[in-house]
């Protein structure tokens, strides 16, 4: 593959860590110009530094998408920054919450809507006047557990299922505009999330170390399916058979997961 992201400007959320660090680091080496959004400003700028060592033009946004209005004031900053344009908004900023529902705090519901769905829809909303001028590219981060309600994780699915019917719709409406919607599912992958986690009840604070899917491998995954303008893409091979699995036998899932 080329570059075929030479020069084109992009923002990322969630890009001081993980999977958007790693995306951002892949499309710096395809020559985009990236603005990287986070809240963690040290993280963010060892990225920009590593983004600019491999790339071109870089720059930091320091935004916490739980506020209202900051979703729209962070893609406002980013396409005034790239002088009015903007060929692709990857929506990336996520977090979970581990929490059987009996106990699962009202508080801790909404803030995981706010920055992972609410937010999410925002900035989308504000971006498609440039994304529409520059047939650009919205890319959604869901979960295969988007697809699939997991006990103890069921608000966080909650909120990547939401993610996978506004890529659907969001991709049937923008399509006459020349927009195209990537929505990404990752399985399990060995970033920061699992400790960032916000758990309630007696949960492991970390996830089993087989699943070795890298933010690196997801970001490699990402990049080509944004340059075939794919519409889904499904990352590691647990999650694969996990959807393959909830497709053609829920009622076994069902009881199986009903009896952990
Ligand atoms: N890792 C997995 O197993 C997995 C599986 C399926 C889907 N995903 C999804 O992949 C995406 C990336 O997660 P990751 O695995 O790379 O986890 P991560 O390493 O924890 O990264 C999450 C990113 O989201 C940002 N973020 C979180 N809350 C934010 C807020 N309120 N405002 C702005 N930014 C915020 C964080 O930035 P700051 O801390 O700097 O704000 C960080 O850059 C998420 O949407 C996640 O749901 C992950």
């Amino acid at each position: 593959m080329g570059r075929p992201f030479q020069d084109h400007p992009m923002l990322i959320t969630g890009a001081s860590s993980g999977i958007g660090r790693a995306l951002a680091l892949e499309l710096a080496r395809q020559g985009a110009s990236l603005v990287l959004a986070g809240r963690d400003e040290p993280r963010l700028q060892e990225v920009e530094r590593a983004a600019v060592a491999v790339g071109g033009f870089v720059r930091t946004l320091r935004c916490d998408l739980a506020v209202p209005g900051a979703a729209e004031a962070m893609v406002a900053a980013a396409v005034e920054t790239f002088g009015g344009r903007l060929g692709a908004l990857v929506n990336n900023a996520g977090f979970g919450v581990t929490a059987e529902f009996g106990v699962l705090p009202q508080p801790d519901l909404e803030r995981l809507f706010a920055v992972n769905v609410l937010a999410v829809v925002a900035a989308t909303r504000k971006a498609l006047p440039a994304l529409r001028a520059a047939r650009g590219l919205v890319v959604n981060v869901g979960s295969v557990v988007g697809r699939r309600g997991l006990p103890t994780i069921g608000a966080y699915c909650m909120t990547k299922a939401a993610i996978g019917s506004f890529s659907e719709a969001l991709r049937a409406e923008e399509a006459r505009h020349g927009v195209h919607v990537l929505q990404v599912e990752p399985g399990l992958t060995a970033t920061r999330f699992a400790e960032n986690r916000v758990i309630h009840g007696d949960h492991p604070r970390h996830y089993p170390s087989a699943f070795t899917f890298t933010a690196e491998m997801a970001a490699a995954r990402i990049v080509r399916a944004m340059a075939r303008r794919r519409d889904r893409v499904v990352l590691g091979l647990p999650g694969r058979l996990m959807v393959l699995a909830n497709g053609l036998a829920p009622w076994l899932v069902n009881r199986l997961l009903a009896r952990r």
